[in-house]
């Protein structure tokens, strides 16, 4: 069945190890001595959230985090049982699904306060929520003066009960003082709640760089990117982790061009000697960055050694400039990114970062799932059956 669909699409594809998935939650886990909710917004960061959740749930992550409640819904559609938490808005629109579905509110404006206030009583049942308080992310979340009767509200309609406090580190990964403040107004407002005789059962702050901060109240960590196997720069905890991810495709045409010839929109790469041009089935909708550092220095993995990109990266298409590398030809992989260059490398010639670069890969490119070195599903958009698995 893969094989066929695979064959039915263009030959690029974003690589997903699991194993590799596995391995990196299980060391957080192992760092971190603490219960880990996996943050799987925005499609588990371009991994795909169905597969990755299940995946990750299975390894015994008690809970998940989403950005949004359709996120959630979707989680819900794909048979995820574990409690998801809600972390971004809630639109007044949305309560009735977040309702149904089961999933967990983030409480942190006063208008989310109210919708929440008054699910619980339209719900006939008691609503769990977190509540969040802003340390200075400047962000979502009450004032740390605000937040303790933002939860005595919730707790005392004895229809909601307050079983997360969270607040979101702003810089973990490049100002430690910066994070250690905002980690002591959290402990305040953690004290304001126990004051008030509140007293969540999680108490989470780490993101992945949060990770190389942890407080002794705090009872879960929320990391993202570490999970797939990409590090924050230039602060990081000691984990040691691998891509989860890696995006290629096969080189579809070689051409040898004369001095001169100029490459893609606008000829802004010209060949500076004979040249050998591939030409590669990826393209900006994929997740390739248009950038001019890109055309300029940009660079791709072809049978184990860096070629750099020639000319303007098109929609659909990429050039690399193969005159360096005379053993590759048409039908060789060309790596956007993976191990190696990094998401980094690409995220520094398109003036961003990793997070970016892996939440770009186009929801064209098929995402190819691996376990024990073997192809265990492919989804595609472009299938009806996407999700099946092969074995
Ligand atoms: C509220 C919140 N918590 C946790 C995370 C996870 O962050 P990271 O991917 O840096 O681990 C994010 C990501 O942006 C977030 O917005």
């Amino acid at each position: 069945m893969s094989d066929s669909l695979l064959a039915a699409l263009r030959p690029a594809r974003a690589r997903l190890d699991l194993d590799r998935l596995a391995a990196n939650y299980l060391a957080v886990a192992a760092a971190a001595g603490r219960p880990v909710m996996p943050v799987v917004k925005a499609d588990a960061y371009g991994h795909g959230a169905a597969r990755v959740s299940r995946h990750l749930v299975a390894l015994g992550a008690p809970m998940l985090a989403v950005a949004y409640a359709e996120e959630g819904a979707v989680l819900r559609s794909a048979g995820i049982r574990a409690p998801i938490v809600v972390l971004a808005g809630i639109a007044p629109g949305q309560v009735r699904s977040l309702v149904q579905h089961e999933l967990t509110a983030v409480v942190s404006t006063p208008s989310t306060l109210e919708l929440v206030l008054q699910a619980g009583k339209d719900a006939g049942r008691r609503l769990a929520v977190h509540v969040k308080v802003d340390t200075g992310m400047t962000r979502l979340g009450f004032t740390p003066s605000a937040v303790g009767e933002a939860a005595a509200r919730l707790a005392e309609s004895g229809r909601i009960e307050v079983e997360g406090l969270l607040t979101h580190l702003a810089a973990a990964d490049e100002d430690a003082d910066a994070t250690r403040r905002q980690l002591d107004l959290f402990d305040e407002a953690a004290d304001e709640l126990a004051r008030r005789g509140i007293r969540p059962r999680w108490i989470h702050a780490a993101n992945s760089a949060g990770l190389a901060f942890l407080r002794r109240h705090h009872t879960l960590v929320r990391p993202g990117l570490i999970l797939y196997g990409v590090r924050p720069r230039p602060l990081a905890p000691a984990i040691d982790v691998k891509p989860v991810m890696t995006v290629s495709a096969d080189i579809e045409l070689v051409k040898e061009v004369a001095v001169g010839t100029p490459v893609s929109y606008g000829g802004r790469w010209v060949a500076p000697r004979r040249s050998r041009i591939a030409t590669i089935p990826f393209g900006y909708a994929d997740g390739v960055p248009r950038t001019d550092d890109m055309r300029d220095r940009g660079e791709l993995l072809v049978k184990g050694r860096r070629v750099p990109v020639a000319g303007t990266v098109c929609m659909d298409l990429t050039m690399a400039d193969l005159t360096d590398h005379p053993d590759a030809g048409e039908g060789d992989e060309a790596v956007l990114f993976g191990d190696d260059p990094p998401a980094w490398d690409v995220a520094d010639r398109a003036g961003t970062n990793a997070w970016e670069i892996l939440t770009s890969v186009g929801s064209r490119v098929p995402r190819v799932y691996l376990e024990g070195g073997r192809v265990v599903g492919v989804e595609s958009r472009f299938t009806p059956r996407a999700g099946d698995r092969t074995r």
